[in-house]
């Protein structure tokens, strides 16, 4: 352990660092689930992600949406470079691909230690159209830039309801 202390400004998130080593990263990748996923599988994952992620000052949205995840992680660069080893190891994905990794300043996903956001033919009317309106023709984050995949988590996340 080093002595890096992170402070976190209540409204805005700000992540103050104190220390020398590593600062806050966000890391956006995108996967392919290996079977369709079911409700308890995800929330399988949500459940070990929710508790390892508030333990190691982890946040992000991890959004589900005809069988491919697109995933953002944001915290301490060493801790979020090891979860990205973990995630990649699992085999519940396959196609893992790095979209972006970028050092920030300020947390976009700070009030998460890990958000769903699932969207398929049963549930996706609304998503599909907030797809369509933010001027993504579809689900298709295997042809966006990093930035394209931030910005829709973003919105995605502003926009829908939170369930579970
Ligand atoms: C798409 C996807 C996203 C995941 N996101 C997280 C996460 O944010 N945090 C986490 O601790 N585990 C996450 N996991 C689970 C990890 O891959 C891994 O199973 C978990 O950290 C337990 O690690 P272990 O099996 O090495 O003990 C995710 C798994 C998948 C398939």
């Amino acid at each position: 352990m080093n002595s890096e202390t992170q402070l976190f400004d209540s409204r805005e998130m700000r992540l103050e660092k104190s220390g020398a080593a590593g600062g806050c990263v966000q890391l956006v990748y995108i996967s392919r689930a290996v079977r369709s996923e079911n409700d308890s599988s995800l929330s399988d994952i949500l459940g070990v992600a929710r508790g390892y992620n508030a333990e190691r000052g982890i946040t992000g949205v991890l959004c589900f949406a005809y069988g491919r995840y697109l995933q953002v992680l944001e915290g301490p660069s060493r801790e979020v470079n090891a979860l990205y080893l973990r995630i990649g190891r699992d085999k519940r994905h396959e196609g893992v691909r790095l979209m972006k990794f970028t050092e920030v300043q300020t947390r976009c996903f700070g009030l998460w230690s890990m958000r769903m956001i699932r969207f398929d033919e049963q549930s996706g009317g609304e998503a599909r159209a907030l797809v369509r309106f933010n001027g993504f023709g579809g689900f298709e984050p295997e042809l966006w830039s990093g930035e394209e995949c931030l910005v829709f988590l973003r919105d995605m996340a502003r926009v829908l309801p939170e369930r579970g």
